[in-house]
């Protein structure tokens, strides 16, 4: 037995943020933010809205595309280091908005790599017999952590939430597997002390610098460029599969720099690389979720496909999960 993604599903914020509109707050421009990241353009949670709120939205439409009932899950597994609270999780919060009680929800919190550390986990839990089904969600926020005075931080990143609701099957199709590796010697490349003060971008409350994410962007660059290479390398051959077998990777949107620099190392063309970086940045645990959610709509992936997914983050951590598709 083992498990199969059937349905997936999206939400982001409402509010746009254009390069535009983030060189008029501060000195940077649309260019420089372009020719280093790819970044056009991110969706950014406001004051009074709910990054629980959008998770929900996104569940309940992979459940829809599933046609199946939030009441047919057996686990919640969320991907996120964006809860309002220490405690409940944001799994917890997010059973409690579909309405479902008693099944296990719980977090994975592996920033970036968050959805990809679910994923796993959900994978071997239903590998195990634990779960039928599972909604896994990737979800954050991390514009509600980035000073927005710090030109290095504030442009990278944005906010959404990505669903994925996972099926136990026999057979050829679902997750193949997955390889997780973190690396707590690199904590300080990019890191946030604690949620204490969340502060949306149009709050009147400016956090103080030392509250907001910190990050040490060209050594982290480095990092993230062999450490998701090494994991992808590594994930298909235990898997005894031949890198260009593979159909597509949907990568972490981080960085444009990274994501072709990790493809062109996999000697990967960028047909079979999905990148939506320039219209969400860097959404954290929900980027990959949500490109792969796209990935899908745009009919990028078919039947029996090998599809990759890959991503590093703070922790370091970081990680891939091979799927028959
Ligand atoms: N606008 C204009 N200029 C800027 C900006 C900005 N927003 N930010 C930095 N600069 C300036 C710097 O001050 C510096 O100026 P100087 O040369 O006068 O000192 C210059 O641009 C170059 O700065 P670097 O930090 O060396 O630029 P680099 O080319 O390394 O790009 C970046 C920075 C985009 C952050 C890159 O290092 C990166 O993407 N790193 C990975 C970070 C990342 O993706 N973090 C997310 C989570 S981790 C992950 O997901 C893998």
């Amino acid at each position: 037995m083992g498990s199969r993604i059937v349905a997936t599903g999206r939400a982001t914020p409402r509010t746009i943020i254009t390069n535009q509109d983030l060189e008029r707050r501060m000195d940077t421009s649309d260019e420089w933010v372009r020719t280093r990241t790819g970044i056009e353009r991110r969706h950014v949670l406001t004051a009074g809205e709910s990054l629980v709120e959008i998770a929900a939205t996104a569940a309940n439409s992979a459940l829809a595309r599933a046609g199946m009932k939030a009441a047919a899950l057996d686990a919640i597994v969320v991907g996120t280091v964006s809860s309002d609270f220490g405690f409940p999780s944001f799994a917890c919060q997010l059973q409690h908005r579909l309405g479902i009680n008693t099944i296990p929800a719980f977090d994975v919190a592996a920033a970036c790599s968050g959805f990809v550390f679910a994923l796993s986990v959900a994978d071997t839990s239903m590998r195990a017999g634990e779960y039928e089904r599972v909604l896994v969600i990737g979800a954050d926020a991390l514009s509600t952590m980035v000073d927005w005075n710090d030109r290095a931080t504030a442009v990278l990143f944005g906010d959404g939430a990505g669903a994925a609701v996972l099926v136990n099957e026999k057979g050829d199709r679902g997750v193949l597997g997955s390889l997780l590796r973190s690396s707590g010697e690199y904590w300080d490349l990019l890191y946030v002390r604690n949620r204490g003060i969340q502060t949306t971008m149009d709050a009147e409350a400016r956090r103080v610098n030392e509250d907001a994410i910190r990050m040490k962007g060209p050594e982290l660059f480095k990092i993230a460029v062999k450490s998701m290479e090494d994991v992808s390398r590594k994930v298909a051959a235990r898997a005894h599969v031949a890198l260009d077998e593979i159909a597509l990777i949907v990568p972490h949107q981080a960085n444009l720099r990274i994501i072709n620099a990790v493809a062109q190392r996999l000697g990967l063309g960028a047909d079979k690389v999905f990148t939506n970086v320039d219209r969400y940045g860097n959404t954290s645990a929900a980027s990959v979720p949500i490109a792969l959610d796209e990935a899908l709509e745009a009919n990028r992936i078919r039947e029996n496909d090998l599809v990759m997914l890959n991503a590093c983050g703070g922790g370091l951590t970081w990680g891939a999960n091979l799927i028959r598709w």
